[in-house]
């Protein structure tokens, strides 16, 4: 059972459509947007479960939210799914592009499926996204759009080829789109966690080897929280942050810092 956190009301007014919502940072993003008042559109693909139980849980606690199974990958399911929302809310104004997938493979075993999967969910979905939500925000004024990222959109992630190149190409994508978008008063900015105890590194997560490994090359000596990025997911998307675009806000405990001395 999740319950609603006190907020300020500093998302009230406002409507917001977060992908891949069902579970991890998704999730801690539309409970904190729900908390903050947003009217919040709860995007899943696998997590269909767990998505409906958190929205009816919020709803119980007087948020407005509602859940939307959508392929973010589809272009005509994209556009269905904003159509949807705004239909249902009466409008758009923050799009969190979160849904990603990533998979272990070493470069020369990479299969062009994967490849493909990979590229299509962390970096063609937040395209389609953002285009389909910039038409609506256009027509009603502006709006603002938060990628999460990763450190690895700066930071190599060996074995992991297809998710840091999307990653990559995540950070172009939003500097292009800040760029192009700013003369309609829509914001684009980047979020990049780090080592965040999520589903997504379940199997890093079960290996005390490699958490103790992570804990020694994170600064701050531990894995964050989901909720310690929907903090900054929250100030981009509010507008306490009404001069900021084309930035990327790592949230890392310093991992993307990481250094020795020899
Ligand atoms: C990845 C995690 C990884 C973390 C730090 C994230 O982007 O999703 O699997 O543990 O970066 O490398």
């Amino acid at each position: 059972m999740t319950s609603l956190r006190a907020g300020s009301g500093e998302l009230a007014g406002k409507v917001a459509l977060v992908t891949g919502a069902g579970s991890g940072i998704g999730y801690a993003i539309a409970q904190r947007f729900a908390a903050e008042d947003a009217a919040v559109a709860i995007d899943y693909l696998g997590h269909g479960a767990d998505a409906k139980t958190l929205a009816r849980d919020l709803n119980d606690n007087g948020a407005k939210t509602a859940a939307f199974e959508a392929d973010v990958t589809d272009a005509a399911a994209v556009e269905a799914l904003v159509a949807q929302v705004v239909e249902r809310f009466g409008r758009l104004d923050v799009l969190v592009n979160n849904a990603g997938i990533e998979k272990l493979q070493p470069l020369l075993e990479i299969d062009e499926a994967s490849w493909d999967s990979t590229l299509a969910v962390d970096l063609k979905a937040p395209f389609l996204c953002m285009q389909a939500a910039a038409r609506r925000m256009k027509e009603s004024g502006g709006g603002s759009i938060v990628n999460i990222s990763s450190i690895h959109e700066d930071f190599p992630f060996p074995s992991f080829t297809p998710y840091a190149a999307a990653k990559g190409g995540l950070r172009m994508l939003m500097r292009n789109a800040a760029l192009e978008l700013a003369p309609l008063k829509i914001r684009v900015n980047n979020v990049a966690p780090g080592a965040i105890a999520t589903p997504i590194n379940a199997a890093t997560l079960a290996d005390p080897v490699k958490v103790q490994r992570l804990q020694e090359i994170v600064p701050l000596q531990r894995m964050g929280t989901p909720e310690e990025v929907a903090e900054v997911v929250l100030f981009l998307a509010s507008d306490r942050s009404s001069y900021v675009t084309g930035s990327t806000y790592f949230v890392d405990g310093g991992m993307v810092r990481y250094a020795e001395a020899l």
